[in-house]
């Protein structure tokens, strides 16, 4: 009989808990394990190579919780440590355990929400450079114009609690403005940065009527359920008794205190130092 573990749910802070909650209410019946690098954050304006050697600590240690299965619930790390996980190192760790990310389920659908086949994307500087979305767009909708923007400040605004204020107004308004200049085609807006649906309500202020705004969370949390679907051996291995635990790498009290906003309750977390792992 196979061990069983929750799923781990990765992001380098706050936002894979927009994901965690869209997962949960789609799949409520398994254990979870979110991890925020906190202590790290932000990645978005972080090498390939730093990215990938967080990213990969952290997936080294989900599997010491006894996850089989991991999502990482950040497009930064989607973006930049996914793959060379998924190809080189998960073959020499264990090759039965599975590591998922953001990007393949979103850029699988994206092009259906658009009629005039120009699609905007919004992300973080790495997310942007890495050109994983263009790259991924053109394989399931070769028809579809990719146009991007960086918004290196967005994050954070977020974290920092500021993403209400009349100031944050200006960043939203620049970068919007700067990727919708790029064509005015642009029907269909992806929030390609799991920090940013916190934004959602300045950015549909000036974002143009009629525009589709698109966030990852339901999206991934399908992508999920479909997957489990379509693996019935992965989800055999997926417990369903504990809950849902949650850790950070750095103060369990602003971690606290920060993630009813994302996750829409109070949670209780626990510290992880990863230099003891
Ligand atoms: N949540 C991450 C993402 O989806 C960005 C946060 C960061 O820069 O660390 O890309």
């Amino acid at each position: 009989m196979q061990v069983k573990g929750p799923i781990g749910i990765f992001d380098s802070g706050y936002g894979g808990l927009t994901v965690l909650k869209e997962i949960v209410d789609k799949l409520p019946q398994y254990d979870y394990i979110y991890l925020g690098d906190n202590a790290r954050a932000p990645y978005g304006s972080r090498s390939f190579e730093t990215v990938y050697q967080y990213t990969l600590e952290c997936v080294q240690w989900f599997f010491k919780q006894g996850c089989s299965l991991v999502i990482l619930a950040c497009n930064t790390a989607s973006a930049k440590a996914l793959r060379t996980i998924q190809q080189n190192d998960l073959p020499k760790i264990d090759s039965t355990k599975r590591v998922l990310g953001v990007i393949r389920p979103t850029t699988e659908i994206i092009g259906n929400f658009s009629e005039t086949k120009h699609v905007g994307i919004l992300g973080t500087t790495g997310t942007v450079l890495s050109d994983s979305y263009p790259m991924e767009i053109a394989k399931f909708f070769p028809d579809v114009k990719v146009y991007q923007e960086a918004c290196p400040i967005w994050v954070p605004l977020i974290e920092t609690n500021e993403h209400l204020s009349k100031g944050a107004d200006h960043f939203v308004k620049k970068h919007l403005d700067h990727l919708m200049h790029q064509s005015e085609k642009i029907d269909v807006l992806l929030l390609a940065c799991t920090h940013y649906p916190l934004l959602i309500n300045k950015i549909k202020e000036y974002t143009p009527v009629g525009t589709t705004i698109v966030s990852q969370g339901e999206i991934v949390a399908n992508g999920l359920a479909d997957y489990l679907k379509r693996h019935p051996e992965m989800e055999e291995r997926c417990s369903k008794q504990n809950g849902i635990q949650f850790y950070t790498t750095d103060s369990t009290t602003d971690f606290d205190k920060h993630t009813e906003v994302f996750f829409g309750q109070k949670i209780a977390s626990k510290h992880l130092d990863l230099s003891a792992q």
